[in-house]
C-alpha cells in the first residue's frame, strides 16, 4: 500500500538540482530584478482582454474594485509562496514544495492542478493573442474574407462584419440590426492554434531565459500600459464630462446571478484574477536571489503592488473613456484608445500586446513543461515526459504532446470559459499552498525558514478563505469541469503513479518528512 504522505527528502531535491545544473545559477537577482521578473510574467491577457469582459458582464466601472479584491487574495497566497520558496530554495514550483513538505498525494494534486494554471493559462493567452493580432491586421487593412474569417474564431461563435472589423454580436451596439451584416460561424481558431504551435517549437528548440530579454519585454509592456494611461488620462482631463457620464453609476444596479451590484464586483474579481497569475514565477527564482530571505517577499509583493496599481489605473481609465457596456470585445484596451481619436495609439497597443502576450504564453508553457518534467522524474508520470532531446537538451516529447493538446483548446473554446478554468485551478493551488504553510508550521516548527509568512495561521487562513470566496464566484460549470479533472488525476495517481513512484521505494525513514 502506497504511503500517501511520503515526502521527498530535501537532500534528494538538492542533489537533483545539482545534476540538472541548477546550482550553476548565479545568485545575481536583487529586489528590482525580482519585481521585474514578476511583472514580466504577470501582465498579459488578463489586463489586455479580460478587464473589458469583466466590466461589460459583471462589475461595470467597479471592475477597479474587482482588481483590488483579486490583488488582496494574491497577496495572502504570495506570502505563503514566499515561505515555501525560502524553505526549498531551488528552482521549483508548488509541486516541489508540496512533495518535500506535505507528501506525495498532495504534491500530485498540486501538480495535476497546475496543468490547469499553466497549460490552460497558455491557451487563454493564445486566445487573447489571436484577438489582438486579428485586430492589428484589420487596422492594417488586412481583413480576412468571410471564408477565412470562420477560421479566426472558436467553433460555433457567430461573428459579424461591422465597421471593417469581424466582431461577436455581444460586441456590437444593440441598435445595430444584425440581419443586414455579413456574418460567418466560427469553425476553428487557427491563429490561436498556430500561436501555441510556435511557442511549443521555441520550447523544443530551447530558449535561454535571459534577464535582459525579460527586462526588454517588461519595458515594452510597461511602455504600452504607460502610453494607454498617458493618452487616456490626458483625454479624460480635457473631457471630464465623458468620464462622469461613463462612471455613473460606478456600481451598476444588480441584475442577479453575479451580474453587477456588489455581487458583480466579486464575480468580476473571480474573472480578473487571471490578470495576476504568474507572480508565483518569482518564487521559482529563489535560488537565483542574492538575498532570498529579504528579497523574495519584496519581489512577490512588489510585483503584485505595481500590477495592482497599474490595473486599477487602466480599468478606471478604460471605463472612463468608453461605456463599460461596449467593452466585451477582443481588444478592449485598443478600443479605449480609439475613443481618444489617436489612431497610432491603438496601433502601438496592439503591436505591444502581440509581443507581450507571446512571452506570457512562453513562460506558462515552460512552467508546464517543468512541472511534468519533475513529476515524470519522480516516477509519477511516464518516463517519456522527462525524455531529453539529445541535441536541444529540452523535454521535447513532453513539450510536443502538451503543446499539441493545448493548441486545440483556444482553437475550440472561448476565452472566458478557458480563463475560468485557469482561475479555479490556480485558486485551488493557492489554497493548498496556504494550508501547507500552516500545516508545516505545526508539524515541523523547527524547520529553518529564511522567510516566515507573518501572522500564521491568520494569513494562511485568509489565503484559503479568500481563494474559496473567489472560487464560489465562478460559474457552477467550472466547478464541475475541475471536479472531473481532479477525478481523472486521482485515477492516474492510483492507477499509475503510486506503482512507479521513486519516493515510495526509498527507505521509510528518509520519506517521513525530515529528510
Ligand atoms: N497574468 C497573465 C495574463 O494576464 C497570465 O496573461
Amino acid at each position: 500500500m502506497a504511503n500517501l504522505f511520503a515526502t521527498k527528502p530535501l537532500s534528494l531535491l538538492s542533489k537533483e538540482a545539482h545534476e540538472e545544473g541548477e546550482h550553476t545559477l548565479k545568485r545575481s537577482l536583487g529586489p528590482v530584478n525580482l519585481i521585474t521578473l514578476g511583472i514580466g510574467a504577470v501582465i498579459g491577457a488578463g489586463i489586455f482582454v479580460l478587464t473589458g469582459q469583466a466590466a461589460a458582464l459583471y462589475a461595470g466601472p467597479a471592475v477597479a474594485l474587482s482588481f483590488v479584491l483579486a490583488g488582496i487574495t494574491c497577496a495572502f497566497a504570495g506570502l505563503c509562496y514566499a515561505e515555501f520558496a525560502s524553505i526549498i530554495p531551488i528552482a521549483g514550483s508548488a509541486y516541489t514544495y508540496g512533495y518535500a513538505t506535505l507528501g506525495e498525494f498532495v504534491a500530485w494534486i498540486i501538480g495535476w492542478d497546475l496543468v490547469l494554471e499553466y497549460a490552460f493559462g497558455a491557451a487563454t493567452v493564445a486566445s487573447g493573442w489571436s484577438g489582438y493580432l486579428l485586430s492589428l491586421l484589420e487596422q492594417l487593412n488586412l481583413r480576412p474574407s468571410p471564408s477565412l474569417a470562420r477560421f479566426t474564431t472558436t467553433y460555433g461563435n457567430e461573428i459579424y462584419l461591422y465597421h471593417g472589423k469581424w466582431q461577436s454580436a455581444v460586441a456590437l451596439p444593440s441598435s445595430v440590426p444584425l440581419a443586414g451584416l455579413p456574418h460567418v460561424t466560427g469553425v476553428f481558431n487557427v491563429i490561436a492554434f498556430v500561436a501555441i504551435v510556435m511557442v511549443t517549437a521555441v520550447l523544443v528548440i530551447g530558449i535561454k531565459e535571459s534577464a535582459n530579454l525579460n527586462s526588454a519585454i517588461v519595458i515594452v509592456k510597461l511602455v504600452i500600459v504607460g502610453i494607454f494611461l498617458f493618452l487616456g488620462i490626458g483625454y479624460l482631463m480635457h473631457h471630464p464630462d465623458l468620464a462622469k457620464m461613463n462612471w455613473h453609476p460606478f456600481i451598476p444596479p444588480s441584475q442577479g446571478s453575479g451580474h453587477f451590484g456588489l455581487q458583480g464586483i466579486a464575480a468580476g474579481a473571480a474573472s480578473v484574477f487571471f490578470a495576476y497569475i504568474g507572480f508565483d514565477a518569482v518564487s521559482t527564482a529563489a535560488q537565483e536571489a542574492k538575498n532570498p530571505q529579504r528579497d523574495m517577499p519584496i519581489g512577490i509583493l512588489g510585483s503584485l503592488v505595481v500590477c495592482t496599481i497599474l490595473y486599477i489605473a487602466v480599468s478606471l481609465t478604460l471605463t472612463g473613456l468608453v461605456s463599460y457596456k461596449v467593452l466585451n470585445v477582443a481588444e478592449p484596451v485598443a478600443v479605449g484608445i480609439d475613443a481618444t481619436g489617436i489612431t497610432w495609439g491603438s496601433l502601438l497597443v496592439k503591436i505591444g500586446a502581440v509581443f507581450g502576450l507571446g512571452t506570457v504564453m512562453l513562460v506558462m508553457l515552460l512552467g508546464q513543461s517543468r512541472v511534468f518534467f519533475s513529476m515524470s522524474r519522480d516516477g509519477l508520470l511516464p518516463k517519456w515526459a522527462s525524455d531529453i532531446h539529445p541535441k536541444f537538451r529540452t523535454p521535447w516529447i513532453s513539450n510536443i504532446v502538451v503543446g499539441t493538446i493545448v493548441a486545440f483548446l483556444p482553437a475550440l473554446l472561448p476565452i472566458d470559459k478557458l480563463s475560468q478554468l485557469v482561475n479555479m485551478g490556480t485558486l485551488l493551488a493557492f489554497a493548498i499552498v496556504s494550508a501547507g504553510v500552516w500545516i508545516l508550521r505545526v508539524r515541523q516548527p523547527d524547520l529553518p525558514r529564511p522567510f516566515k509568512t507573518p501572522l500564521v495561521p491568520l494569513v494562511p487562513i485568509l489565503g484559503i478563505v479568500s481563494a474559496f470566496y473567489l472560487m464560489f464566484n465562478l460559474p457552477a460549470l467550472t466547478w464541475i469541469v475541475v471536479g472531473v479533472w481532479l477525478v481523472v488525476g486521482l485515477v492516474i495517481y492510483f492507477g499509475y503513479s503510486t506503482k512507479h513512484s521513486k519516493v515510495q521505494k526509498l527507505p521509510a525513514h528518509l520519506t517521513s518528512g525530515r529528510g
